[in-house]
């Protein structure tokens, strides 16, 4: 049998610390599935990426990074970035790598669940009415849009700097990430919000044409449209009424963000980029400079983001379910990290919690 084999990449900041219990986790993972048939084995390889990268051999996405990457089933990503690289020329720095791996693998469609655990409904700042059983999800692409449009840079006219990006989007592009938002909702409750800004942008006008032309294909989903600013406070107004959104990278970018915190934090959201030949899969959070090294940082973002990698990569539901199950019962039993604790509870640390989890997990 052939060992199934995950690229971890640690990165920046809090990233190293959340890689801490991912490692333990695929070591049990390794010993329950030892014995069962089909012999199901992880195999983890580690790699560099962000200022890591930069720090170790000059770049923030080394070649062998991508080599590695293509020859393993999945890549699971922690965060980079920090104020150490902020200064740097945009090809250096680390956030480029991050662009840079996302579009070598082609991964376009970006699948970022926000749902409520049901302990955490006092953590959110959230009234638990509006968000009590919310199960939403972004579908935001991500190899295009104003992140990747041509022509960008910084010129210089006359003595004026001007910054340039540009928001494009093609036909087969929007194309695609409605079908997979489209697929998603038939799984779920049937229905899909396409958020854009048509009122004003050209490439918004193309998105909504072609969502409403490739919706005749799912005549049992229920489609319908909101102007970005709009779903911005719909978000926090009434969450519940969303089921799929799918949006353009820039916007879903924002309104993934702002849907992490109606789950309590942003330590809870775990995304996959799916699409590509290898699926990708980080916590929607950043490398955390303001928390990192001191052993605070949530880690269940990325440990659901291994849960996500067995769901969609790997084929394994039943291992995603008790991952799921394990961050449950954990919260269930009062635990709580420094971000999502309330008055009770007891906080533990990012280490401490890995290892409750792991322990739950052997137990489940
Ligand atoms: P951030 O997500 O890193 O942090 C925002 C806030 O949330 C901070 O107060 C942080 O302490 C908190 N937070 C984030 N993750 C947490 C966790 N797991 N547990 C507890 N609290 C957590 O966003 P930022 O501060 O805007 O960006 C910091 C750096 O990270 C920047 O360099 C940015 O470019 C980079 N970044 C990287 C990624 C990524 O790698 N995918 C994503 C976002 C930001
Ligand atoms: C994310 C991050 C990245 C993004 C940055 C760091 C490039 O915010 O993964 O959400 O905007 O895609
Ligand atoms: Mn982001």
């Amino acid at each position: 049998f052939k060992k199934h084999q995950i690229l971890l990449l640690p990165g920046d900041g809090i990233g190293p610390e959340v890689t801490v219990p991912v490692r333990e986790l695929v070591s049990e993972i390794n010993r329950s599935e030892s014995g069962s048939q089909g012999k199901f084995q992880i195999e983890l390889l580690e790699g560099l990426i962000g200022g890591a990268a930069t720090d170790a051999t000059g770049k923030p996405l080394p070649k062998e990074t991508l080599e590695m990457a293509d020859s393993c089933d999945a890549v699971l990503l922690a965060a980079v970035g920090g104020p150490k690289y902020d200064l740097l020329p945009y090809e250096l720095r680390p956030e480029r790598a991050l662009l840079g791996i996302r579009e070598h693998l082609g991964a376009f469609a970006n699948l970022r669940p926000a749902r409520l655990f049901p302990e955490l409904v006092d953590a959110s700042t959230l009234k638990p009415e509006v968000i009590s059983d919310l199960d939403l999800m972004v579908v935001r692409e991500l190899t295009g849009g104003i992140y990747f449009g041509k022509p960008r840079g910084i010129v210089e006219e006359n003595g004026i700097r001007r910054g340039i990006n540009t928001e494009t989007y093609t036909e087969p592009e929007i194309e695609r990430v409605a079908r997979v938002a489209f697929d998603l909702a038939r799984k779920r409750s049937h229905r899909v919000t396409s958020v854009d800004k048509a009122n004003v942008l050209e490439s918004s006008v193309l998105w909504r044409e072609v969502v409403i032309r490739v919706h005749k294909d799912y005549p049992d989903v229920t489609l319908d449209h909101m102007y970005v600013d709009n779903a911005a406070m719909q978000l926090v107004r009434k969450p519940k009424q969303f089921d799929v959104i799918v949006t353009g990278n820039l916007f879903g970018d924002i309104l993934s963000d702002e849907a992490s915190q109606l789950t309590g934090s942003i330590g809870m959201l775990a995304s996959a980029s799916i699409g590509g030949k290898t699926g990708l899969y980080e916590p929607i959070h950043g490398s955390a400079p303001d928390i990192a090294g001191k052993n605070i940082a949530n880690p269940m973002a990325m440990i659901l983001s291994l849960a996500l990698l067995l769901r969609y990569s790997l084929n394994r539901e039943d291992l995603a379910q008790r991952i799921e199950r394990s961050v449950s019962s954990v919260l269930a039993q009062g635990f709580r990290t420094a971000d999502i604790a309330q008055v009770k509870g007891q906080v533990l640390g990012t280490r401490e919690m890995g290892e409750k989890i792991i322990r739950e997990y052997s137990r489940v």
